[in-house]
């Protein structure tokens, strides 16, 4: 986080038109610098969007950019029962709730509503690129990658694959889940030609694939020369033994996917809230990232995921909504929640530095909102950071938008009349303090601008 006075530059010219090609920091002259930086570059080339700053507190500046947020691990169909789950844990929730809405999506115009209010949701809300979910269905499941061109967001779009143990009004057959993968696969790079969307293969969890159909899946990633590929792992106790009676040659819950070459470093987990150390060493050594939901987990008690201890082995962690587990689809809240998540896991410790070590901070859970996100993606070398040579996918917030549920307040003056009385150092609010204010109270309101490849997606301004 290095906005002290951040300024974007516009493309007018010779890039995509309303393209953004630099930030520089802490410029005088932006112009000047954005000249420097490129030759090729004439001044008419070159308008200077913005001169922001994260001045003092309360005195009206108080914008700056932040890298856009990753969802690793959304279901764009269940965005109809977001916030609807009851007291349901995960099998009876897939069953009551789950199923019976992603079947309707066949149906292209409730598709349409579902797909594009999703889309722009979750752009309001800051996520630049999100890994999604679809259905079963093919011809929806390429609607949706039309939308997310459309409306400028980057996208992994993943057909979700079940041959068996599903109920009969949703389900297909092995050969025909394969022949509707590729026929999404094919509009996706062909005929869409969007290098923001891309196909995602989508085993749901284990349960739902046969052998057959895991193996295939596997091979075809290879086929297109190694695809992303996302799937559930490790989410729920009953879950997992069911797993163990499908699979009982298998020697973990991780080994089923790893046995048909479903474990590579395109390849997203979400959960693994219950995996064991030979799981994590598994998911290390095949370089996959995971997708840790905090708010899904909870709303559906399934458990609490340990980061730090993933962390530490240098698995690659990210964020995911995973509506409708989940119920918001804001990745600033599902960073809070990770936030504390993490400090009930320290409760469980006896040791004060155990305690300590176990809980995540608010640079810890922005970290794993954006960059962490990209890694587990496979997709760190181009997004998650403002480092040179990135794509520029952006938020602008600012902290005292109109209507924000932000308070500032003029912490200049209430350190000093606080001094006089208490012989205390005035505390100096930081940008670090101004950060957390933003972290913990912040939302949509407080997003003006978001950038997608430098493209504009959505503006409230
Ligand atoms: N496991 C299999 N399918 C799903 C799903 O749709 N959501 C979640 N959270 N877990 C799953
Ligand atoms: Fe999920």
């Amino acid at each position: 986080i290095r906005h002290k006075t951040s300024v974007g530059v516009c493309m007018s010219e010779s890039e995509e038109k309303g393209s953004i090609r630099f930030i520089i920091e802490d410029s005088e002259d932006p112009l000047a610098d954005a000249l420097a930086y490129d030759s090729q570059l004439s001044e008419s080339d070159v308008t200077v969007i913005d001169g922001l700053s994260m001045g003092e507190a309360g005195d009206g500046s108080s914008t700056f950019f932040f890298p856009g947020f990753i969802d690793t691990h959304i279901h764009a169909s269940q965005y109809p029962n977001a916030g609807i789950f009851g007291n349901s844990t995960l099998l009876d929730w897939l069953e009551t709730y789950t199923f019976p809405l992603e079947s309707s999506l066949k149906d292209l115009e409730i598709a349409n509503v579902v797909y594009s209010k999703v889309v722009d949701r979750t752009l309001a809300n800051g996520t630049t690129t999100a890994s999604y979910y679809t259905t079963i269905d093919p011809e929806s499941t390429k609607l949706m990658g039309e939308i997310c061109s459309a409306r400028n967001q980057r996208a992994l779009i993943g057909k979700v694959c079940m041959d068996t143990n599903s109920p009969d009004f949703y389900i297909e057959s092995t050969e025909e889940c394969l022949k509707s993968c590729e026929n999404v696969i094919n509009y996706l790079q062909k005929d869409l030609r969007d290098p923001k969307v891309q196909p995602v293969l989508t085993p749901r969890f284990a349960p739902t694939c046969s052998e057959d159909l895991m193996k295939k899946l596997g091979a075809l990633s290879q086929k297109y020369g190694g695809l992303h590929i996302q799937t559930h792992l490790s989410e729920n106790d009953n879950e997992i033994r069911w797993v163990e009676e499908l699979f009982p040659e298998c020697d973990t819950y991780a080994d089923v996917y790893n046995k048909f070459n479903l474990l590579t470093e395109k390849t997203v987990l979400a959960h693994c809230v219950h995996i064991s150390p030979k799981e994590a060493k598994l998911i290390k050594t095949r370089n996959c990232g995971i997708s840790h939901c905090p708010v899904s987990n909870s709303s559906i008690t399934s458990g609490e995921c340990r980061v730090r201890w993933l962390l530490d082995q240098g698995i690659n962690v990210g964020l995911g909504t995973d509506i409708s587990g989940g119920f918001s689809c804001s990745i600033l809240a599902i960073a809070r929640q990770a936030h504390l998540v993490s400090r009930h896991l320290a409760m469980r410790e006896t040791g004060t530095e155990e305690r300590e070590h176990v809980k995540l901070s608010m640079e810890d859970v922005l970290y794993l909102a954006t960059m962490g996100g990209a890694k587990a993606l496979d997709m760190g070398d181009n997004l998650g950071t403002f480092d040179i040579g990135k794509q520029f996918d952006t938020q602008l917030i600012d902290i005292e938008s109109q209507g924000s549920n932000v308070d500032i307040f003029q912490w200049q003056k209430i350190s000093e009349v606080m001094n006089e009385k208490n012989k205390f150092q005035p505390p100096k609010i930081s940008h670090n303090d101004l950060l957390a204010k933003w972290f913990f109270n912040g939302d949509d309101r407080n997003i003006l601008k978001v950038w997608v490849g430098g493209k504009l997606s959505h503006s409230d301004w």
